[in-house]
């Protein structure tokens, strides 16, 4: 795992996206899992940007998102498909064929995370997996107490998350109980991963995700197994973090190959 602190929030976003960036020119077929929430938004308005300017071309980039509730239409305002519409979708020359989501109105929810999941395996596996993390440490929806070797399912959300993503429903009350989420598994057997975090609230469960023991308490510790992750963080989202000074060291002694341009 390669923690990547940088000082601001608009650093950290601006890391994320030349990572996604040089990816999709390194592949320009790569397939990506994409994440909602808050965090990416501005990673989401970037790579938006590198597009209109005649700098990135998303039309052999294949999508998978990591999860949708239950329950809401794809057109529904807080469905994530919207989201992601709003945010990226809409924005730049992605194939709609290419696009890949959870269907949060599926009747047979088991039977259609076995086709999510074969999708992603008949396109080759995910390239380039970006993540946020809960505050509780899911990523995905893969809520504490998920299985380390799941697979996308449909899952409860827990009363925190709920709270979290409140806003855009107007309370807590409102928000989906139940979910379909990819798999911690699922997301491990990408080839790369991308978590991003920003603001204190996230420096206690990215301090346990880094640098804790790997447990189904917090999901996200399991990112340690994995042979390509990186973690960029902002000073906020670093503020636990007991080897903080060590990750500033390597960034700023890497090998010329493996900087970002
Ligand atoms: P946030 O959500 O970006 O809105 O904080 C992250 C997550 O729950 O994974």
């Amino acid at each position: 795992m390669e923690v990547i602190i940088k000082a601001t929030v608009a650093g950290a976003l601006e890391e994320a996206a030349k990572i996604l960036r040089r990816q999709i020119r390194q592949k320009p077929d790569s397939v990506l899992g994409l994440a909602t929430g808050s965090t990416p938004i501005g990673v989401y308005a970037a790579l938006a940007q590198l597009h209109q300017q005649g700098d990135l071309d998303f039309s052999r980039v294949v999508t998978f998102n990591l999860d949708e509730y239950v329950g809401l239409a794809s057109d529904h305002p807080c469905s994530y498909r919207q989201f992601m519409r709003q945010h990226l979708f809409g924005k730049v020359n992605l194939a709609p064929g290419n696009v890949h989501f959870l269907d949060g109105l599926a009747r047979d929810v088991t039977a259609h995370c076995a086709e999510y999941e074969a999708a992603i395996v008949h396109a080759g596996g995910i390239d380039l997996q970006l993540l946020g993390i809960g505050r509780e440490g899911h990523i995905g929806f893969n809520e504490p107490g998920s299985s380390l070797a799941s697979r996308t399912r449909l899952k409860t959300l827990t009363p925190q998350t709920a709270q979290d993503n409140s806003k855009a429903f107007g309370s807590a009350d409102q928000v989906p109980r139940h979910v379909i989420t990819m798999g911690v598994g699922t997301i491990m057997d990408s080839r790369q991963c991308l978590l991003l975090a920003t603001g204190q609230a996230k420096a206690e469960a990215v301090a346990r995700m880094a640098e804790g023991p790997i447990t189904a308490d917090l999901p996200a510790s399991i990112l340690q197994m994995h042979p390509v992750c990186k973690v960029v963080v902002d000073a906020g989202a670093a503020g636990r973090l007991k080897r903080a000074e060590y990750y500033r060291w390597v960034y700023d002694n890497k090998p010329a190959w493996q900087r970002l341009d």
